[in-house]
């Protein structure tokens, strides 16, 4: 089964008006003839800018959460029936910046889930280890279970919607990436357990992607390996040059 790998630049609670839209642009003008889909997700503030700026284009754009919630009083909160009415199409769930600094437990991210499906966005559903459990030798057990506990509660259908991406903590943003090996046996580990809950089918529909310091440098090794269906790209995603270098390279 061949499955169309996906660039997606995670850019975080960085970059002015200015820089983005000219980052925006320049992903949007410079890449081309490229075969992945190609994603970015911008602050809240820029997904209407992103939008119109990309219209014409392939590029899709994501916001980085969403509320749990349907909409009401919930002070300063992002609803996912909001980001679908400007014209979003994907949101990322499960980020482990927003699990470890936020608090949001996999019971939270469940209903995260299931509200942005139904309205409907597409998910890219992070998961991942911290360098304590990957020394304990226990990331397989701690990945099952953020697995288990969010995205098993899903049906079929609406699992075909959602991308999953394989952040191993100890290597977001350190400069420090998994090796294709590591990457590779985790990545296989997880289509395992899709196929367990799903079927083998869905399983092999299921892109699921790498992120945690990629870069121009190390991204072919990464995304050659056979269950590795591209990268979810946090600071290289931030360099014009560097995002296209890879969007070029898959
Ligand atoms: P990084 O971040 O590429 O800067 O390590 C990846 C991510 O957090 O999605």
């Amino acid at each position: 089964m061949s499955r169309r790998k996906i660039i997606a630049g995670n850019w975080k609670m960085n970059l002015s008006l200015t820089q983005a839209r000219q980052l925006i642009a320049d992903v949007r003008d410079q890449a081309s003839d490229y075969e992945c889909e190609v994603m970015i997700f911008p602050s809240f503030v820029y997904l209407t800018d992103a939008v119109n700026l990309l219209k014409e284009s392939e590029v899709k754009v994501g916001a980085q959460n969403c509320s749990e919630k349907e909409s009401g009083a919930y002070t300063g909160e992002v609803s996912a029936a909001m980001l679908s009415s400007v014209g979003v199409e994907y949101v990322i769930i499960g980020h482990s910046e927003r699990r470890e600094l936020f608090g949001e437990t996999n019971e939270v991210l469940k209903e995260k889930l299931k509200v942005a499906l139904r309205h409907p966005l597409k998910v890219v559903f992070c998961c991942g280890e911290p360098l304590s459990i990957r020394q304990a030798n226990q990331q397989e057990e701690y990945v099952s279970k953020q697995l288990e506990e969010s995205l098993f509660a899903l049906s079929d259908e609406d699992m075909l919607q959602v991308v999953i991406a394989y952040e191993p903590v100890w290597a977001i943003g350190t400069g420090l990436n998994a090796t294709p090996d590591q990457a590779q046996q985790m990545h296989a580990f997880i289509r395992n357990k899709l196929s367990e809950k799903f079927g083998k089918s869905i399983a092999a529909q299921t892109r699921i992607l790498y992120g945690g310091s990629c870069k121009p440098e190390n991204a072919a090794s990464l995304f050659d390996c056979a269950d590795v269906d591209g990268g979810l790209i946090g600071g290289a995603s931030l360099q014009a040059k560097d995002f296209i270098s890879m969007i070029q390279s898959v």
